[in-house]
């Protein structure tokens, strides 16, 4: 009985040996390697041998995952990317807080104001309101966008004027307000730091590197200005509509799961991610919201290029705090 058994042991064992991936997944096909390597061409990617094989691995399960997504009946597109060669882990640890955030704005100071919110809004639509959709690079730092991108658009809608600010001064420059560079920070603690400094330069005269620095601040180079700060009540998800339609976008968080990384289309939504507020993990820019075949959503800017996703932005869906978006949410209010 032992002897038997340990013969069959060994003969799986040899038949694992035989076969590098014993695991149910179909070999990679010819037009499969194909496609990673037009891929490849798009993306500008070169690997030593020893890697290509890796990443092909890799990018054949991110392929796979997508065209399943897409067979099925979803509210939202997956895509391939400029992500499609990296596992989660990999993307997490690159371009995601790696920690939690004291995302605590359990108490918020927004003022409810009368009268009725419009049912549906777009700033980038209403006039000079919204910058370009930037690109992070490979470093922990969408807060920074979040931040320059909300300030941003509140002075342009306050001033007319559409300024573009600078990010590596936030990176470089917000420790003392428990942010931490390319390792995470909250808009929220950025508008307070913002505050506290007495002003943020523009992206002309602090220009964004992608990595941590040293503060270079110049106080006379300063361009735009913070009064106040606002934080929207955690979970008050009808506060963030009321905000962003009647004053302006607002910064928030939420927490990205490797099927967004792939998103491509539509309104994003998620049965499974988490909703509190140490789970968030990135932070974007709502700028207006609105209602599709009865599914309300947000419109929202990232910071991963104009390439990811509808040019740069996504939709997902709004009044479930899908993902935490709801507990993490704040606005500056400029000095102008
Ligand atoms: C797709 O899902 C929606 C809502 O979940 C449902 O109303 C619709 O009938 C489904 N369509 C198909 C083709 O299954
Ligand atoms: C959270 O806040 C505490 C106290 O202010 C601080 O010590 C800690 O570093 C903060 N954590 C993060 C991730 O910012
Ligand atoms: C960046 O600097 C912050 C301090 O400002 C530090 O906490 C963090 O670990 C650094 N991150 C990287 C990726 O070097
Ligand atoms: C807003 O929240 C931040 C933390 O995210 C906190 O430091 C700040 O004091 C809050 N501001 C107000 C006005 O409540």
């Amino acid at each position: 009985m032992l002897a038997r058994r340990r013969a069959l042991l060994g003969l799986l064992a040899a038949a694992a040996a035989l076969l590098p991936c014993v695991c149910s997944a179909p070999p990679v096909s010819a037009d499969e390697e194909f496609h990673f390597k037009s891929w490849m061409l798009q993306n500008n990617r070169k690997y030593s041998l020893e890697e290509y094989y890796q990443r092909l691995q890799i990018f054949v399960a991110n392929k796979r995952r997508i065209d399943r997504h897409n067979a099925g009946n979803h509210t939202f597109e997956m895509g391939l990317n400029q992500f499609s060669d990296m596992t989660f882990t990999e993307v997490r640890k690159k371009y995601l807080w790696s920690e939690p955030q004291n995302c605590s704005a359990t108490k918020g100071n927004f003022l409810a104001s009368s009268g009725p919110c419009p049912s549906a809004i777009d700033w980038r639509k209403k006039g000079n309101y919204v910058t370009p959709v930037k690109n992070q690079g490979g470093c922990g730092s969408c807060w920074t966008f979040s931040t320059t991108g909300c300030l941003e658009s509140a002075i342009a809608i306050a001033t007319g004027k559409l300024l573009s600010l600078a990010e590596q001064q936030l990176v470089d420059c917000a420790q003392d307000f428990n942010n931490h560079g390319c390792s995470g920070g909250l808009p929220s603690q950025a508008f307070e730091y913002i505050l506290y400094n007495k002003g943020l330069q523009g992206e002309d005269t602090y220009p964004y590197k992608a990595q941590n620095g040293t503060c270079k601040f110049q106080p006379e180079k300063a361009i735009a200005f913070v009064k106040d700060v606002v934080n929207i009540t955690l979970y008050d998800e009808p506060g963030m509509v009321e905000a962003v339609g009647k004053h302006n976008p607002v910064s928030f968080a939420f927490e990205v799961t490797g099927d967004f990384v792939s998103y491509s289309k539509g309104i994003y939504s998620n049965p499974t991610c988490d909703k509190t507020p140490d789970k968030v993990n990135h932070a974007v820019l709502a700028v207006g919201y609105g209602e599709e075949n009865g599914t309300p959503y947000w419109i929202v800017k990232n910071s991963w290029g104009p390439l990811w996703g509808m040019d740069g932005y996504f939709l997902i869906e709004r009044g479930k705090n899908m993902c935490g978006l709801a507990a993490c949410a704040s606005y500056p209010i400029p000095q102008v």
